[in-house]
This record gives C-alpha cells, sequence and structure tokens, in this order.
C-alpha cells in the first residue's frame, strides 16, 4: 500500500516559490541602482527602454538606434554572434551602456521541441512540464535569448479556437498548476543565473473567450467568470514568480486588453501588486485605434501608458507618440519612470549588467538528455480514447502492419506551431521509428495514400488499400498539420481535413484492425470515424520525439497515461463545450429523443425542454480528465474526515486506487466537487486537486488530498470572493464524469 499525498489545489498554488521584491524598495540595492540609472537618462532614453523592435541582424538603421539608447529590447534575433554585437554596442557605444534584453517566443522548446502545450497538459505532470521548460531556458539562453513569451495561460474551451493548442486546456487549476511549473522550469532557481529566461505569461486576459473560436475576436466576459475561470492562472504564476505578463489582442467587455486599466491598474498592479514588466502584444497598441478605442495612434499610445503597459512590442508609437504629451504636462514623465524602472529591474535581476554577453561555444542543443525528456513528455502526453479487446498494445502475433495516412512521416507537421528553431531534420517520425525498431522483425507495408493532411487527391487510394490488405494490422496516422492550429488559424470545420475521412473509411473497409493515431492542434472531430477503426490513440501534435513515444505506446514499451485537458466533442457545433458548465434551470436529465427518434408531428412540448442539442444530445465524446490504459484502477473506500468544513477548517479527502490490470501503469486521479447552491449560480463540477500515481499490477494506494476553505471561495459579480455556507459533493476519479461520491457541508 502506498501513500500519495495532495499535490494540487489553490491553496497549495499559493505556497509555490512566492518571489516578492516591493518591500523595502529604496532599501534594496537593486532599487538604488535602478533609481541612478533612472536619474541619468533623458526622456528619449527612458522611451528608448521602453521600445522592442523585431530583430534584423546588424544593420545599420538597428545599430544607430542602439547607439542613441532607442531600444530596450529586441525579439527575433537569436543568431548568438549577432547579439553579441548588437550587446557589446549598447554597452559600450550607447551613452549609459543599458544592456539589451534578447526576447523569442519559445513556446514548446527551442531547438528540441516537446509537445504542444495543450498535449503537455495531457500528461497532468507539473514535473515534466517544468523539466521540459528547463530544456527550453538552457537551449534558448545558450543562443542569447533571456526573455520569452510563454506560458499562455488563456483558458480555452472552444477547439475551434486556432490558439487553443498553445494553453493548458480549458480548467483553471490545471491550467494554473502546468503555467506555475513552466514559469519555474524557465526561470529556473534565480532569474540571474546566465541560464535562466525570464517567462512571461499571456495573453492577459480572456483571449480565449474570443466570439466563436475566431482569433483576436470580441470577448463578453462577467465579472465572475472573469474571475472565477479566466484570471485564476495568472494568479498562480504571478505568485510563483513569473516576471513578465503580456496584454491580449482582444477587447473584453468593450475595452481592448491594451488600454484595459482595469485589468492592469485596478487588478493587476493594485490587488495583486504585480510589478513586473506589462508587454503589449505585436501592435496591439496601435490595434486600438481598428478597436474604435483610440483616435489615433498617439491616442493609443496614451491610453496603454495609462493603463499600465511598459513595453511596446513592435508598434513603435511610444517612442513616437509620448514626448510631446510628457512635454506639454498633459503625460506624467513620472509614469514613463515607472514603466522604466520596470524594465531596469528585469534587466539587473537577470544579471544583463554583469553578464550581458552569451557564450558561444557551448552545445546546448539536441542533447540525449534533452531528447529524453522530450521522448517522456510525449508519451505522458498521448490519451488513448478507444482499445476494443485489447487491440493495443499490438502483441507478437502481429507480422505485418500497413502505416497509413498523411502524419507517419510528417517530420515538420508533428513539431507543432510556434516552431521556429526547432529542425525538422532533428524529428523522429512514427515511421522512421517502425522501421529502426521494427523493420527487421516485422513486415511494414507503408502507403500513406495521402501526402499532407489536406491533400484531397485520392491517386495514391489503392497502393494505401492495397497495404492494408497485405497487413495484419492497420496502423493511420491522421491528423493536422502544424499550420492548421496557432495563431489565426482557427478552423470552423474541425474534422480530419482533405481526403482523410474517405481514405479512414477505405481502409477500414478492408475489414483490417485499424488503430487510428491522430496528431493534431486540437480535439479533432471524429465522431463519425470512430466506430470504424478499433483503437484510438491522440496525440496533440508530439514534437521531436513523437515518433519514438507513440511507438512505444504502440507497442506497449510504455503505457498510456495521458488524460483530456480539454472536454472532447462529439460535433463542432457543440462548442464552446466544457465539463464546469453551470446547471441552466432546464438540465437535460434521463434518456434524450435523439433527432431520428423523435416521432412525426410531435407535440411541441411532448420531447421534455431542456438545455441539449438534438442531434448532439447532452454529452461530449469524451469527458474532460478522461484516458484509457493498459491496465484497469479501481476505486474503492472514499472518506471524508468532516461532515462540515468551518472557514479556518481542511477536509481530508481520501480514496484508495488499485491496479486491477496485468501492467504497471499511472493513473490521474482526480477530486471534483460541486456547490449546490450559491449567491451566484457554480459550475456543475469544478476540479480542486489532482494527483498522478504509479502503480504495479495488484498494487493499491491511498490517494489524500486536502481541501481549505479557500479551495471552496468563489467569486461574485460584485468583486467579492465569498466562502458560503451549503452543501456540497466531492468526487475522486479518474475523469471528470465519473468518481467515488460524498458530500459535506460549509458551515461559518
Ligand atoms: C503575437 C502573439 O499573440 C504572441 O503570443 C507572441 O508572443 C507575439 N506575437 C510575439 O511573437
Amino acid at each position: 500500500m502506498k501513500n500519495s499525498v495532495l499535490l494540487w489545489s489553490f491553496g497549495m498554488l499559493c505556497l509555490l516559490l512566492c518571489v516578492s521584491c516591493e518591500s523595502g524598495k529604496e532599501k534594496d540595492p537593486v532599487e538604488e541602482r535602478v533609481s541612478r540609472l533612472l536619474s541619468q537618462m533623458t526622456l528619449e532614453e527612458k522611451l528608448g527602454q521602453m521600445e522592442q523592435i523585431t530583430g534584423g541582424g546588424y544593420a545599420d538603421y538597428i545599430v544607430n538606434q542602439i547607439k542613441g539608447g532607442g531600444i530596450g529590447s529586441i525579439l527575433n534575433e537569436v543568431n548568438p554572434e549577432v547579439i553579441n554585437r548588437l550587446q557589446k554596442t549598447a554597452v559600450e557605444e550607447s551613452r549609459l551602456g543599458i544592456p539589451i534584453l534578447f526576447g523569442r517566443d519559445v513556446i514548446h522548446g527551442f531547438k528540441t521541441i516537446f509537445p504542444v502545450p495543450l498535449g503537455q497538459a495531457a500528461s497532468w505532470n507539473p514535473q515534466l512540464v517544468e523539466a521540459g521548460a528547463r530544456v527550453s531556458a538552457v537551449e534558448a539562453s545558450s543562443a542569447g535569448i533571456r526573455w520569452t513569451f510563454a506560458p499562455m495561460l488563456d483558458i480555452g474551451r472552444d477547439q475551434r479556437w486556432g490558439r487553443i493548442v498553445e494553453g493548458f486546456g480549458e480548467d483553471p487549476l490545471l491550467t494554473s498548476a502546468l503555467g506555475c511549473a513552466m514559469v519555474k522550469g524557465l526561470q529556473g532557481e534565480r532569474l540571474n543565473d546566465p541560464s535562466s529566461v525570464a517567462a512571461c505569461v499571456k495573453h492577459f486576459a480572456g483571449y480565449g473567450a474570443a466570439e466563436g473560436g475566431r482569433d483576436y475576436n470580441t470577448a463578453v466576459i462577467s465579472e465572475e467568470q472573469l474571475r472565477n475561470v479566466y484570471l485564476p492562472p495568472f494568479k498562480a504564476a504571478i505568485d510563483a514568480g513569473a516576471a513578465t505578463l503580456m496584454v491580449s489582442f482582444n477587447e473584453i467587455n468593450g475595452i481592448p486588453n491594451s488600454g484595459n486599466r482595469y485589468l492592469l491598474q485596478d487588478i493587476l498592479r493594485k490587488e495583486w501588486q504585480f510589478n513586473g514588466v506589462i508587454v503589449s502584444d505585436w501592435n496591439s497598441i496601435g490595434e486600438m485605434v481598428s478597436h474604435g478605442y483610440a483616435e489615433s495612434l498617439a491616442d493609443a499610445a496614451e491610453k496603454a501608458l495609462l493603463a499600465g503597459v511598459d513595453m511596446d512590442m513592435e508598434n513603435h508609437v511610444y517612442r513616437q507618440h509620448l514626448t510631446s504629451p510628457v512635454k506639454s504636462g498633459k503625460v506624467k514623465e513620472a509614469v514613463i519612470d515607472e514603466a522604466v524602472r520596470r524594465i531596469l529591474r528585469l534587466k539587473i535581476q537577470l544579471g544583463l549588467f554583469e553578464n550581458p554577453y552569451t557564450p558561444t561555444e557551448q552545445p546546448v542543443f539536441y542533447t540525449k538528455e534533452s531528447l529524453d525528456k522530450a521522448k517522456k513528455v510525449a508519451v505522458e502526453s498521448a490519451v488513448l480514447l478507444k482499445n476494443e479487446n485489447n487491440l493495443l498494445p499490438l502483441n507478437n502475433t502481429i507480422k505485418s502492419i500497413a502505416v497509413i495516412g498523411p502524419m507517419a512521416d510528417a517530420p515538420h507537421d508533428q513539431l507543432g506551431t510556434w516552431v521556429f528553431d526547432g529542425e525538422k531534420a532533428h524529428t523522429v517520425t512514427p515511421l522512421a521509428t517502425l522501421r529502426e525498431e521494427y523493420g527487421s522483425t516485422l513486415k511494414i507495408n507503408y502507403a500513406p495514400g495521402l501526402n499532407f493532411s489536406r491533400d484531397k487527391d485520392k491517386k495514391q487510394f489503392a497502393q494505401a488499400i492495397a497495404a492494408a490488405k497485405a497487413s495484419d494490422v492497420v496502423l493511420f496516422f491522421a491528423g493536422e498539420e502544424a499550420i492548421l492550429s496557432g495563431e489565426a488559424h482557427s478552423r470552423a470545420d474541425i474534422s480530419l481535413p482533405g481526403a482523410q475521412k474517405e481514405l479512414l473509411t477505405e481502409v477500414a473497409q478492408t475489414g483490417k484492425p485499424v488503430v487510428l493515431i491522430v496528431i493534431a492542434g486540437r480535439t479533432t472531430e471524429i465522431y463519425e470515424q470512430l466506430p470504424l477503426v478499433n483503437a484510438y490513440l491522440f496525440s496533440f501534435h508530439p514534437g521531436t520525439m513523437g515518433g519514438p513515444a507513440l511507438v512505444d505506446l504502440i507497442f506497449g514499451k510504455a503505457v498510456p497515461s495521458g488524460k483530456l485537458p480539454v472536454t472532447y466533442p462529439k460535433m463542432v457545433g457543440q462548442s464552446p463545450i466544457y465539463y464546469n458548465h453551470k446547471n441552466t434551470g432546464r438540465p437535460p436529465a434521463g434518456k434524450i429523443e435523439t433527432i431520428d427518434e423523435i416521432p412525426l408531428e410531435a407535440g411541441q412540448v411532448s420531447l421534455g425542454n431542456t438545455s441539449h442539442y438534438l442531434d448532439a444530445g447532452k454529452d461530449p465524446l469524451f469527458p474532460f480528465g478522461y484516458g484509457l490504459s493498459y491496465t484497469t484502477f479501481q476505486y474503492d473506500d472514499l472518506k471524508l474526515s468532516a461532515q462540515e468544513i468551518g472557514k479556518n477548517e481542511q477536509l481530508l479527502a481520501s480514496c484508495t486506487v488499485t491496479n486491477t490490470g496485468t501492467v504497471e501503469g499511472a493513473e490521474i486521479v482526480q477530486l471534483y466537487i460541486r456547490d449546490w447552491a450559491g449567491s451566484v449560480t457554480r459550475p456543475v463540477k469544478e476540479l480542486k486537486a489532482f494527483d498522478k500515481i504509479s502503480l504495479k499490477p495488484g498494487e493499491s494506494a491511498t490517494v489524500s488530498f486536502i481541501l481549505t476553505a479557500d479551495d471552496l471561495k468563489f467569486w461574485n459579480n460584485k468583486n467579492q470572493q465569498l466562502l458560503e455556507t451549503g452543501d456540497f459533493t466531492l468526487w475522486i476519479g479518474p475523469n471528470s464524469a465519473e468518481g467515488l461520491e460524498g458530500r459535506f457541508r460549509t458551515k461559518n
């Protein structure tokens, strides 16, 4: 019997690495240094520090601006020799010698590419996410990058939204846990370690709530939803020491976030005491003109500054438009000083004044350790969703396999979105792994049928069908190319693109057992094809080592343990869809008549008027938190330490989990609650804690979670966080739809 203690709860998040640098401002040597520098700076030099431009080599127009103190940060310059030359110019040839901060989007790896963030979220493993981020930081910093624009903490509830892939899914607690882990991995033990990279939590806030999943779009979010759903991951990551934050492109409730004083001043600066750098998104300050919130670029610059945006990413409006309002007294120079103070402080904290240069000799890219970690994350990120008659793992009765589908050998596309520096030459695909590891023992009949995911040309179908017929089993690698998800890559149809559905249907008609492996940036609509296949293994784009990871899972060298970090819809029309929805006054109950069962000329109210779709019903295809293993786990013996919990009390909830199968496996044990009535309505379920445990066959563990009153609080629409008295249900189980059930009450 093992004992496993609580891993994550909101209460615990607050204990994480709380880094605060506010107290004792003037006595702090860092603050004194900042003040000294600031006192020597001209207005032009101050605005220069607030300017971030995109790199362009050691070009004259950049060098001249650096010499004049006109650039605070450069993004997208990754050649360490160029970085060092530019830095030398800043340090030796600008009046005050302030170093430049070089930034880059290192979203899920610099050279060694890890699974896309949504894939990493499927691992539910903060330690792994942290380890992956550490690799990214070591690789990126060795190229001179000390600032990255990750993690993305936007809650995503809509698979149409292309950027859902960049975050950790739909749940605030899971996103908080993994976001903190990524911050920790990127920033390391201390910011001034040369291998540390300042994290930037983004996009503040409510970017994932864009209407219809269309990127950059409008969001309308009530105070209650903002505070209970969208803000918690940001608060957690800031408490964990995230150095910087990026605002989002979109507007919420009528105010574009680049000029949103409520979000940036009232919440971030005042309530949360966030004193790190706030950067705009690319051009997002100027876009307030398009939003119809600013009359001109000059107006936009003022609005962003006064809202609290410290650095202007690639918009150049601060440098161009803030001098005259400061000179005329319309804008106080003290506001500029505060922004510059934060930027200088970050540069000091990163140790850039002492160590401005990057050693260029050490090769830290694609090391064996990094690749092993990337493989481990990819293994834990894959989610087994169907496994009829235990077809997987493939056993040694299989002598020949057909390898079909456009994602079997797609070295670029399996890396996923936001890969600037990772090279496809280092990618190991499933086909390459199969050939390498099983080529001498199995007959491998490779016939992709389609060349890429959007390919509609059926001329290779016949070869694929022949390969299927000639094999014992079909491994069908379907999915989406990398470019079909990510920024501005939303889709209204989230099913398999191109002629993949037709190919899969024709291959399945051969009668051979089919293992469908989908490699994509979102949970692809598969409802109609699922009955055609015997096993379904889902992998968000798995990165450099995706091939070896998936092949280990297929052949049982590794056991699937990933669970969905998002609700998997049956049909795109169910979007947005998420497990922690509200109950409504008319929740569906009992059997729902489907569209085909409705009698002709049925009476208006004969079907029961509840909240559901006639064609898709009420349920998703797979619930949040769902995933199968090659073994089975049994949950027993739920115990709650009390039936009532007061303000300063804790509730210990535990149960026994037993591996009832024949192989060792890992299980993600999830704790959910429901607060039955509140002064604002509460979701039907909320994840409050989780733990990932590994058990040998026959082994049991007691899994314990501690809930505090803080975990049971919620925000109302008046900006109050409340613990109300009332009845709760608590579940501990394998996903958001199943579990052992207990009840307790909160009291005063
Ligand atoms: C725009 C994206 O929204 C943001 O996430 C990214 O960090 C910046 N561009 C910089 O590339």
